[in-house]
């Protein structure tokens, strides 16, 4: 059973992380259907907004009551979303509340914060709504990725990359309702390995294909990397659990640099793909926020 203070500082934690995930991702499938029936970029749009309401109630919340590692670790904002975010708006004329990121680069840590009764009861409302917005989201993909596997729909985005989203908004929806029973997601170190290793395995997967031919270098690397994290994805038991521990550290922390200077090369035009430099940011806060779970993990 969490005390109030867990409850309240994991929930805003989980939340602000992941409420901007959601929200990205419904920003990539509303601008990643040019060609389909305009209702689903519409109704990304309308989850994509009600993500950045709910995100703007949990930072308000969260100041002074979150902790400084979470504040430090780069996965909820980055120094480079900002600029990510203008480029990618004005380049796809679609909308992005910047307001919401520049109170979050403004958030402290307080180690003499009161955690109330008040705040408990906000946070649990936020919680509450933040499930419900998610089962939406989680059903929109589901259908999506229907209709793309059935070749109904053309997209510029791959079914597996709907799948990955799918499965991240999942552990969402399942982290905030064990949350809501005052306590943490059940997982075993391997669960949590073999599911994050898949992600970055998958996110190198995505790069690669989604660079322009002619990026032979970065396509190689990228290459590379879906190949390592496919391999410690494979290896995960309970006896070997430490070694992959330390293996998926330094394999993270080796494709974290190579997301961060992607995303710095997208942002100043030098590289030649179809990623926008929204998409390199957000996978690379994915690896920040998986970085943080095995620092824990090493412990
Ligand atoms: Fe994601
Ligand atoms: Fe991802």
């Amino acid at each position: 059973m969490l005390s109030r203070e867990d409850f309240i500082k994991i929930s805003l934690e989980i939340n602000l992380f992941f409420q901007r995930i959601m929200k990205e991702h419904m920003f990539f499938i509303e601008t990643g259907f040019p060609y389909s029936n305009p209702s689903y970029p519409e109704k990304a749009n309308i989850l994509k907004m009600s993500f950045e309401e709910i995100l703007i109630e949990t930072v308000q919340l969260a100041n002074g009551a979150v902790s400084e590692s979470v504040l430090k670790s780069n996965e909820l904002v980055t120094p480079y979303t900002l600029d990510a975010e203008e480029l990618t708006s004005s380049a796809t004329k679609a909308s992005i509340n910047f307001d919401i990121t520049i109170a979050e680069l403004n958030l402290m840590s307080d180690p003499d914060f009161v955690y109330t009764q008040w705040l408990e009861d906000a946070v649990y409302n936020v919680n509450m709504r933040s499930i419900n917005l998610v089962e939406e989201v989680i059903a929109f993909k589901e259908l999506i990725l229907e209709e793309m596997l059935e070749c109904k729909i053309a997209t510029a985005l791959y079914p597996s990359l709907i799948a990955h989203i799918l499965r991240e908004a999942k552990l969402y929806r399942d982290m905030l309702k064990s949350l809501q029973q005052k306590q943490v997601l059940e997982k075993s170190t391997c669960e949590v390995l073999n599911f994050w290793n898949r992600i970055m395995g998958e996110h190198a997967g995505f790069i690669e294909g989604l660079l322009d031919p002619v990026e032979k270098e970065f396509k190689k690397t990228a290459e590379e990397f879906s190949i390592v994290f496919e391999q410690l994805e494979r290896k995960c038991r309970k006896n070997k659990q430490r070694e992959i521990v330390g293996k998926s550290y330094r394999a993270t922390k080796e494709l974290m640099d190579f997301k961060r200077d992607g995303t710095i090369g997208l942002i100043d035009c030098d590289i030649k793909s179809i990623i926008v430099p929204l998409l390199g940011d957000h996978v690379l806060r994915e690896a920040n926020h998986y970085l943080r779970l095995l620092k824990l993990m090493c412990r």
